[in-house]
């Protein structure tokens, strides 16, 4: 029989039976390598495992392992669920690697015995991280700088209870004429990786690199091999770290976990609110406080504007950060419709504070009232809350969690709390505190009664 030829890119992971200088699906160049069809069959046939009878099968919870770094816990869905694979995803230097290390300390606590693979440090280089944290163990085995093979004897050999692989790309399937990184033997690898995890029981973390430059093709093609997908990311100048679940079998995916990076490791930030909000004095013009929902978790974030005379008019500049840009426009326009404020002859500029992200239409109403106070530069007043998502024809329409976000607004000082005109009756489901809200039933009214 003919040996059937296969192409595959290795950025992005498109396959075809012609040879491309550049790739017809990523537009990369020269990244197409040459496969064997038949041991890709193979690899993707790799995990085997027998039916068994749903009746069969035992009706027990999940016992959870909880680790007790709680925003860790918290992503996962509420600790780690045994025998599952967790792929860990980020840029270079965000903080896999030290995670991943306090985890390991942690569970080696708890008499578990962990296996942890680098490809990428040396075991001194482990070992200084590992002194930096505080990590201290007989527990902790460390594999370094090995072959699949190595790793697959360490496994059955030391038969640990969690596995760390640091990182996927790193570790090299001898056999095959796969480039080691490329798409098809990370594939490869972690097949083979979890088959012998799940046949052992073991709980696996993998690593996988992710760079700005759009690589994320590689561990994103592995996605639907594992339970759950944690991607870890935050500004590497800034200390911040925010790990979110992508995916996520056994919890919900849109819980964040927040993190310091310190000297000493990561510190988990227990309330959110006060990270992303500067303490200042006085608010400035074309700043807005929302009580963003994260999970079950209200946390309050900074919505910053500027709009400034444009020299472009009448294509101004429309530059959005951690907003939807469609979303802004959308609300430019209402503005410039309902309120008759000709934000055409302006530049917007549209900033969600501590490199975070937006996504919520309940951010709707601040976000308008951050550009019209820039607009007409004057500041929102500092003890208010601003609360709704914005229809087309200016409506303030109702939102989900209004109570939580109202309930982390008093927690944090705030007083004065717009609300969607129907929702205006939470009052009962509030703590007996004094505030006041104030239901609007549109941008109109809201603009009359509270920029003026
Ligand atoms: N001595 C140190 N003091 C404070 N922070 C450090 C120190 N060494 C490393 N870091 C932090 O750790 C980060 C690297 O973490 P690491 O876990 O190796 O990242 P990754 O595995 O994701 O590439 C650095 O970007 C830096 O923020
Ligand atoms: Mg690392």
């Amino acid at each position: 029989m003919k040996k059937k030829i296969l192409f595959e890119c290795i950025e992005c992971g498109y396959q075809g039976p012609k040879y491309f200088g550049k790739c017809p699906q990523c537009d990369a160049w020269n990244t197409m390598t040459e496969v064997d069809a038949e041991k890709e069959k193979q690899d993707i046939d790799s995990v085997r495992i027998k039916p068994v009878k749903l009746s069969d099968i035992d009706n027990l919870e999940i016992k959870r392992e909880i680790t007790g770094l709680q925003e860790f816990d918290r992503v996962l869905g509420g600790g780690i669920v045994p025998d599952s694979i967790i792929l860990i995803g980020g840029e270079p230097g965000v903080g896999k690697s030290t995670l991943l290390m306090e985890v390991s300390g942690i569970l080696s606590k708890k008499n578990k015995k962990v296996l942890y693979y680098s490809g990428e440090e040396s075991a001194v280089q482990i070992k200084l991280r590992a002194n930096r944290l505080g990590v201290d163990s007989e527990d902790i085995l460390l594999l370094t700088m090995g072959s699949l093979e190595d790793l697959k004897s360490a496994i059955t050999e030391y038969k640990p209870d969690y596995l760390i692989i640091d990182s996927i790309q790193t570790i090299n399937a001898k056999k095959g004429s796969m480039l080691p990184g490329s798409v098809s033997a990370m594939r490869f690898v972690t097949g083979e990786i979890i088959e012998l995890a799940k046949r052992n029981h073991i709980t696996g973390f993998i690593i996988g690199h992710i760079t700005k430059e759009g690589h994320i093709a590689g561990p994103k093609t592995l996605e639907h091999m594992v339970d759950a997908v944690l991607y870890f990311q935050g500004e590497i100048k800034s200390d911040l770290r925010i790990l979110r679940a992508e995916k996520n079998r056994f919890g919900a995916v849109d819980e964040i976990g927040i993190f310091q990076m310190t000297k000493d490791g990561l510190k988990p930030i227990s309330d959110p609110s006060l990270v992303f909000l500067q303490q200042r004095e006085t608010i400035e013009p074309g700043i807005a406080l929302f009580p963003a929902m994260s999970g079950m978790r209200a946390i309050l974030i900074e919505i910053q504007s500027l709009v400034t005379e444009s020299p472009f008019a009448p294509n101004p500049r429309r530059i959005c950060v951690g907003f939807d840009s469609y979303r802004m426009s959308m609300l430019i326009s209402i503005i410039e419709k309902k309120l008759k404020l000709p934000f055409y002859k302006s530049d917007v500029f549209l900033n969600i504070a501590g490199g975070i992200t937006l996504k919520e239409p309940a951010g709707d109403l601040s976000a308008a009232a951050a550009l019209i106070s820039s607009y007409k530069n004057k500041a929102v007043p500092q003890d208010l809350l601003i609360i709704g998502e914005v229809g087309l024809t200016g409506e303030v329409r109702p939102v989900s969690f209004v109570e939580l976000r109202v309930k982390e607004g008093i927690r944090q000082g705030f007083s004065k709390f717009v609300v969607p005109a129907a929702q205006g009756n939470i009052g009962a489901a509030l703590p007996s505190v004094d505030i006041s809200l104030f239901p609007v039933e549109n941008l109109y009214e809201f603009y009359k009664n509270i920029t003026s």
